[in-house]
């Protein structure tokens, strides 16, 4: 059961939004209708929000779990996690642990609906890169995903778009579907910027491949900051990054790649996001570490 709390409420007045819709599972507290009352936010209840119906994409739902869960803590939600998505019907469902937690969650994971993923990836075959990690490595630990050019590594870790292509190309090859992060930070996309970052950073990325592959759309503003992009936002992010696949590949194959979109991503603004045209899953940080949260966004 979802509760739609103060906090949405004041996420809600703060991002300017006029209306908060509880899904049809959703509990609406006594504090946040008060609180949507003083600030004449409407709550709209009962509705259940349909995909599009044109929507043929089979959803998507990855958790990156980032620097987070020893492998004690990685049983534990696990554990929690698989028997509330084993009845999740037609989504995909991935989460990445750190790397000391792959082999251990592969195991855990045999026979399940939950794939798993890793967070980065090396993109040499082997060598003496102290502390990195190769693609055979992740495919023999269990994985069969991995997450490239996430703002964390672009920003901390010096990801380049020439790097997460080169990460692609041997991800590719040895048979890994990889998940490319792309995305504005907040300056960017007040200086009006956003469309022409995506482009580069898409364009750079995806240069000479010629597979199709998942991209995640991550506004890095929105990124643990419990600030969502609107799903209008989203979503014509989500719509230039499909044009630009219909260039790079063609219109048929842009159709069917999953263009996810993660930051801030919670039980409660799930639905809204995956009733857009062009949003077919999400990559969620927080909300992952927790099964419960994370298992009602599989069930958005
Ligand atoms: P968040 O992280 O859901 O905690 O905002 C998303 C991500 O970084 O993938």
């Amino acid at each position: 059961m979802r509760i739609i709390k103060y906090d949405d409420i004041m996420s809600a007045k703060n991002q300017g939004r006029k209306k908060v819709v509880a899904h049809s599972a959703s509990l609406v507290s006594p504090y946040a209708r008060e609180t949507a009352l003083r600030f004449g936010i409407e709550i709209v209840e009962n509705l259940s929000i349909k995909r599009e119906e044109n929507n043929m994409r089979k959803p998507f739902i990855a958790g990156n779990w980032k620097m987070n869960k020893t492998n004690r803590e990685t049983v534990k939600l696990l554990n929690n996690l698989k028997p509330l998505v084993s009845d999740a019907g037609d989504v995909d469902i991935m989460v990445a642990p750190p790397y000391t937690s792959l082999t251990l969650a592969a195991e855990i994971l045999t026979d399940n609906n939950i794939m798993l993923g890793a967070q980065n990836m090396h993109q040499e075959e082997s060598s003496a890169y102290t502390g990195e990690i190769t693609a055979d490595m992740l495919i023999e630990a269990g994985c069969s995903w991995v997450i490239l050019g996430h703002s964390e590594r672009r920003k901390y870790f010096g990801c380049s778009d020439e790097l997460v292509n080169k990460k692609l190309k041997k991800a590719l090859s040895k048979g890994l579907n990889p998940i490319v992060c792309v995305g504005e930070q907040l300056e960017e996309r007040e200086a009006g910027n956003t469309f022409e970052i995506l482009r580069r950073q898409v364009t750079e990325g995806l240069k000479e491949i010629n597979d199709p592959v998942t991209i995640a759309y991550e506004p890095v503003w929105a990124i643990g900051t419990g600030k969502t992009a609107s799903p209008e936002q989203a979503d014509d992010a989500h719509k230039f990054i499909r044009e630009m696949l219909a260039d790079i590949y063609n219109p048929e194959i842009a159709e069917d790649i999953r263009i996810l979109y993660g930051g801030s991503v919670k039980p409660t603004n799930i639905s809204e996001l995956m009733a857009k045209k062009n949003i077919d899953g999400g990559l969620i940080g927080g909300a992952s570490l927790n099964a419960e949260s994370f298992s009602q966004i599989v069930k958005f």
